[in-house]
């Protein structure tokens, strides 16, 4: 592991008490009587993922989809490609996309447009965290967990060159 130092920024019980009450407004959102179809980023996502679906009294479907990004800290112009796509079919699906972290834009810019032409019912979006300063393309993002400011963090999910997912707060990475 690289040495840096670690700062909490959210703990695990913020965490927890705020995916509560995302999962309440999630539940009165959507219809009961169909499956919300819950379609997680790889792999940043998945701690919230699987936190998130137990606080949504809905049945959900989860599906996963692989998307990397080239040369986003060089340009602006942030190339996004597919390296993994859904297994099923989401036509006539209620869509929730669920993220990590929300920074350019880039990402879910270019996943909106994907999904789009597979004819879901809708398509919202899900993520644990958002810098808005950073945004560079406009997104309508329904739930937000926290608003950070422009800090590079790492834990519950995220990483740092694949390392630091697995802590259980969301500390900020300090060189
Ligand atoms: P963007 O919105 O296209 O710029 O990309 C968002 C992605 O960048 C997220 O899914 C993360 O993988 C990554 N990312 C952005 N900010 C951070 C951070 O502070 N820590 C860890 N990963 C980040
Ligand atoms: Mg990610």
């Amino acid at each position: 592991m690289p040495a840096a130092s670690l700062r909490v920024f959210l703990s695990a019980a913020q965490i927890r008490t705020r995916i509560e009450e995302m999962g309440k407004q999630i539940t009165a959102d959507y219809p009961a009587g169909t499956p919300l179809y819950l379609v997680g980023i790889l792999k940043g996502s998945v701690v919230f993922l699987s936190d998130l679906a137990r606080a949504i009294k809905l049945p959900v479907r989860f599906e996963f989809i692989g998307l990397s990004s080239y040369g986003k800290d060089k340009t602006t112009s942030g190339e996004v490609q597919l390296t993994k796509d859904l297994g099923t079919s989401v036509e006539g699906a209620d869509i929730l996309i669920v993220e990590d972290i929300v920074d350019s834009g880039v990402t879910l810019t270019y996943l909106l447009q994907v999904l789009k032409q597979r004819k879901p019912r809708s398509i919202q979006i899900a993520t644990l965290l958002d810098k808005p300063d950073r945004r560079q393309r406009p997104i309508d993002v329904a739930y937000v967990g926290f608003q950070i400011p422009n800090e590079f963090v790492v834990g519950y999910g995220l990483d740092y060159a694949e390392d630091y997912r697995n802590l259980p707060d969301i500390c900020i990475l300090e060189p």
